[in-house]
Formats: structure tokens, sequence, C-alpha cells
């Protein structure tokens, strides 16, 4: 991990790299995890100086001061600035990064971080071909001493055909074992801890089926509303933002069967053959908040859903007849991500009908896992009353040492690929994103006011 290594972040003064890159470098900085010799350069169109982006950064960090430790790692960042589409920024890429490998006088590790808008990628892809930027160092240098590394943010493509052509393309330019497709909701620790909470403990996975579980729900509220984001957004819409990944992700973790054993590949593959099981049911919905069309980026005639519903089966044993549904909507009154478990409740001719039991995997706001059941309320009759048996992760003094990018960033430097997106589920999502597209088409697109309750809408 100490070797050279050199970070190209494409996107360099966009909103991922705000919102989440900026800290996550400094983050890991700080801990020890990047090499002490890392330099980050930075590409994007606005015409900025080193010290521009620097001082960017800064504003972005909004820190207080700086130690000198943090002082030094700036001076760390360099810029380039250039179009994608334009040949000549890969060319002075191409001539920054071999200038650098020439004074270290060896190949250094480089990760390029494609953060930018999907419909680039093609173009970016090629231009790193075209450029020999695929190579991992110049002629001269012993190419087995340094490695390339490629992280590619989702969505991956607009849709299933051309995420399928832009794989093939980046499959002709890398192995899949360098490239990494990047899904932040599986590095967060709740979600990790799918894996241990099934697997480890026989009192549940004993009941994960079709006999005891009625439904499976996968949601996601967001308080915010696009934002700055509009001209992102509204190409892309939230089923593709987040239910073509995140969502499916963590559907994938709760249904697929026990892996054969603790690796990458085992994993993904259970996490993909379980996609491949995904049928799409008819019901979808769709619908956008009241003021998206003024924000700006957006067309003043976009359909473009801030919210969808859709209903899902698996097609095995196992899940026979679950209900499983994703959600996810921007808009909303609170932020939250969950994923709710609904067993069958007691039939009438049991001693006691009460509420049926749920399991609850609270990502957001709380870590949390709570289990819903039935208790006998204090007094002198006899009735039941719903209580709660709850873990949180951080009220119990067990705070994550790493946030979602910060793992996945490790991981991706050590090449451990198990929290990034096979090319199988990949292509498996957008599968099941154009079977819940084209049904959430056939309805009318819904409106409604900023600041809903979840469950408000279909009222
Ligand atoms: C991103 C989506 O992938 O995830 C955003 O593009 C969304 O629209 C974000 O807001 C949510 O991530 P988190 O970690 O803040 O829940």
């Amino acid at each position: 991990m100490q070797h050279p290594l050199t970070i190209v972040v494409f996107g360099a003064t966009g909103d991922l790299f705000k919102k989440k890159l900026a800290k996550v470098f400094f983050d890991i900085y700080e801990k020890g995890i990047l090499p002490q010799d890392t330099e980050i350069i930075g590409i994007s169109r606005k015409l900025l100086t080193d010290n521009e982006w620097r001082d960017w950064i800064k504003e972005v960090l909004k820190r207080e001061k700086y130690s000198e430790q943090e002082e030094k790692f700036f001076s760390k960042f360099f810029y380039l600035p250039g179009d994608i589409k334009d040949k000549k920024t890969f060319n002075d890429l191409s001539i920054k990064l071999g200038e650098r490998d020439e004074r270290l006088k060896r190949c250094s590790n480089k990760l390029f971080y494609l953060a930018v808008f999907p419909a680039l990628y093609q173009e970016l892809f090629e231009m790193i071909a075209g450029s020999g930027l695929a190579i991992p160092c110049a002629p001269g240098f012993d190419q087995q001493e340094g490695w390339i590394k490629i992280l590619v943010e989702k969505p991956f493509g607009e849709n299933a055909d051309e995420a399928e052509k832009l794989d093939l393309l980046l499959g002709t330019l890398f192995m899949e074992n360098q490239i990494f497709r990047v899904d932040h909701y599986l590095a967060k620790e709740t979600i990790q801890n799918l894996l241990v909470f099934r697997f480890a403990n026989p009192l549940f996975e004993a009941l994960w089926c079709s006999k005891h579980i009625r439904s499976i729900s996968v949601k996601m509220f967001e308080e915010n509303s696009v934002k700055e984001r509009g001209s992102f957004y509204d190409k892309v819409g939230a089923l593709k933002d987040v239910g073509q990944n995140h969502l499916l992700s963590l559907l994938s973790l709760i249904a697929m069967e026990m892996p054969k054993e603790f690796s990458a590949e085992s994993i993904r593959s259970e996490r993909e053959k379980v996609l491949e099981l995904i049928k799409v049911k008819d019901e979808a919905t769709r619908a956008q908040y009241d003021g998206y069309k003024n924000e700006v980026g957006v067309s003043e005639n976009s359909e473009t859903e801030t919210y969808f519903k859709a209903n899902l089966k698996v097609d095995n044993n196992r899940w026979n007849d679950v209900n499983f549904v994703i959600e996810h909507g921007k808009g909303f009154s609170k932020t939250e991500a969950f994923i709710e478990i609904t067993y069958f409740e007691n039939t009438p001719d049991e001693l006691f009908l009460g509420t049926p039991n749920k399991l609850i995997f609270e990502i957001q706001p709380k870590e949390k896992i709570e289990i819903e059941f039935s208790a006998k309320k204090p007094g002198f009759g006899f009735e039941i009353e719903k209580q709660y048996m709850q873990f949180h992760y951080k009220e119990d003094g067990v705070s994550p040492f790493f946030y979602p990018y910060e793992k996945l960033f490790v991981d991706a430097l050590s090449g451990d690929q198990t929290l990034f997106v096979s090319t199988g589920e990949m292509k498996e999502a957008w599968r099941i994103v154009s079977g819940i597209e084209k049904n959430m088409k056939k309805n009318d697109l819904k409106i409604y006011q900023k600041g809903i309750d979840r469950g408000n809408l279909e009222k």
C-alpha cells in the first residue's frame, strides 16, 4: 500500500467531489491509508489553477483551520482544466502522469475516478484508450510495477442497451479485476452487517423464506430536492439514480443464497444469481414533486420522476409469493432509508392475534436493527401491544470506523471487489429497471407536494 499513487478524478469540480470525495481524501490521508507519496489530479472544464482548485476544496471542506499536515496534503492536489471530449485533455494528462513517473523513477499506481455524467462515459473510455492511458506506464518502465484501476460511478450508462455497449468497451480496455463499479450503499456499515446478521444467526436465517415472510420492502426517502443537480437528474430520474443501483443491491443481499465462501467472487456471484431470478410485477408508480420543473437545469416539460415504487418477485422456492417492493422519492418530509421484512401474523385460530412481526434494518437516519414483536401490556387484563428490540450501531457505542466512500477507496486500493458491482449484476439490474420503466410509464405521472409524508402519496 506504500507504492506511490496517482489518483485522477474526472469531474473534479462536480457534485460528488464536493459532497463526498474531497472529505474522503482528507480522511483517508489522515488515517494513514493513502500512501505517503500520493498525488491527486483533478480534471474538469472550469478554468482553474492548482491553487484555485485547492482554495475551492478548502471552501468545500469548511474546516476552521488546517493543520500543517493537512496544508502539506493540499500541495498534492493538481488541477488540469480540460474537456473530456477534447483529445488535448488526455494528451496533457498523459504528459503529467509520465512526468511524475520520471520524477519518481518508477511506475506509480494509478486510480482513475469517473465522477462525471453517464452520458460522457463512452467518450471518456475511448479517449482513455486512444491516449494510451489504459497502459500502466510509459515505455521504458517496468509495466508490472504499477497498476491501473478504474472506479466508475453509477448509474453505469443511461439504459440497458447502452450500459451493455459501454461495458463491452470498458472490457476491451481493462480486465474485470481493474474495474470497480461504485455503489456506495454496499459499503454502508448496516448493509455490510446484513451478511453477518443473516449467516451468523441461525435464529433468523431459519425464518428467511416465504413460509414465514409475507413481504420485503427496500425504501429510501429524502427530504432534499434535486438541488443543484437538476441537469444530471433530469436525464436520469429516481428509478435510475437510486433504484437501478442502491435499492437493487440491498435487495440482492437480502434475498441471495449463502455464498460458498467469504470471497468477492462468491458473494458477487450470489448477488448476481438472485438478481437473475427477479421478475417485475405489473404495478409500478411514478410521481414528480410540485415545483420540480422550476429547478435549475430541469426541462420545463419534464416528465422525469422524482418518486417511484415498484413490485417485484424473486422466482425461486425460497421466495415464492413474497412481495418485494422498492420505493424511493426526493422531496419527502424526512430522510430515511430502511429495509422492512414483514412476517405473517398469527391466524385467528391461534391463542393470540398479535401484530405481524417486523424486522427492520435502518440505514438512515439511525444505523439500527429493530424487531417489532407483540408483548403483554402490563396490567390486570391480557391486552397485547407492540414492542421493540433494538440494536443501534452508534448509540451502542459502535461507531463506524470508515464511512462508505472511505471503505470503497480502501478496498479499491487493496483490490477487494466485494463491495463493487460486477458486470453481471449491473446487466441484471438494468434488465429489471427496463421492465419497471415500461410498467411505470403505463401510468400517468402523479404530482405530489414537497414535504409529503411517506405513505401519503398513494392516498
Ligand atoms: C446518490 C444519488 O447515489 O445517493 C443521490 O445519486 C442520493 O440522488 C444519494 O441523494 C444518497 O446517498 P446517501 O448516502 O446520502 O444516502
